[in-house]
């Protein structure tokens, strides 16, 4: 039976990357994601042309009745759960130093970053569980977090916070669900061009033509799709909790 991928957030950007990769794949997609679903209407037609079966729904990770729902049509219209990639996310809506960072900005950001994922995954694997190991495993969970997890911004403090605790719970999790055959992971981009680096992409092209990252290029979408799809396979089988960057070698320090 044709297995069914979940990404948050997969409207556009990293999120539609990752829906397109895994619908190559061979996956049905079902998409959450708080934008309509005319807003990007061209990708999901691009979902369509590439022969990819997709569902969409528009809805918030951190409104319960939202994931609820969600979880149940996806499983009425494919009959369960095999993947979910957490790439929900959003950044502060105004950059600002932590000393002046306010407290809605912080609820804001770790709310939909690390809230939304802690309890999106709760629903998912409570339906995950309710389902037969199939091949090698019940189900794969790939949380996107951020180079951000080991990076200082000082001024978007509660974006790095947020992401931290996505490492925290990718731990936590993969802790619990391995002996229930559920493999969890995280993936740490770094600068991808996509709608949310667009106000800083200025200032992140010219770090990129001074050298601070090795692999002197912007990441894509398909770069961040192409190692959730590598997740998916039974290749890394015998881990759990595990992360790897994804940000063209930036985690290196350099002397
Ligand atoms: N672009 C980068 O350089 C970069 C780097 C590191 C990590 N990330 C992370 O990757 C993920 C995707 O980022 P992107 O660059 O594609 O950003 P984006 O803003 O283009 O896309 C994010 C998508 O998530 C949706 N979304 C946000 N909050 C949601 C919620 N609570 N429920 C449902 N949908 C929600 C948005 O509507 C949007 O479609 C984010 O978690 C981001 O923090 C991005």
């Amino acid at each position: 039976m044709k297995k069914t991928a979940v990404i948050t957030g997969g409207s556009r950007g990293i999120g539609y990357g990752c829906a397109k990769a895994l619908g190559l794949d061979g996956y049905n997609v079902a998409i959450l994601d708080i934008n309509a679903e005319a807003d990007y209407r061209e990708n999901l037609d691009e979902l369509t042309g590439l022969g990819i079966d997709w569902y969409y729904m528009q809805g918030s990770t951190v409104i319960r009745e939202d994931r609820e729902r969600f979880v149940e049509n996806v499983v009425e219209k494919y009959g369960g759960i095999d993947v979910l990639v957490n790439n929900a996310g959003v950044a502060p809506k105004v950059r600002q130093d932590i000393l002046e960072m306010t407290e809605e900005s912080f609820d804001y950001v770790v709310s939909n970053n690390t809230k939304g994922t802690m309890f999106m995954t709760q629903a998912v694997v409570l339906q995950m569980l309710k389902q037969p190991v199939k091949g090698l495993r019940r189900g794969v969970i790939i949380n996107i977090s951020s180079s951000s997890v080991t990076t200082s911004s000082t001024n978007r403090a509660e974006y790095c916070v947020s992401k931290a605790g996505i490492t925290a719970l990718t731990m936590v999790y993969a802790d619990r669900l391995a002996a229930e055959d559920i493999q969890v992971y995280e993936i740490r981009p770094g600068v991808i061009d996509t709608d949310m680096t667009k106000v800083v992409h200025k200032k992140y092209s010219d770090l990129i033509e001074q050298g601070v990252f090795p692999i002197a290029r912007w990441g894509t979408p398909d770069d961040i799709g192409g190692a959730v799809s590598a997740f998916c396979t039974d290749k890394f089988i015998y881990s759990t909790g595990n992360y790897i960057d994804l940000d063209g070698g930036f985690h290196i320090k350099k002397l």
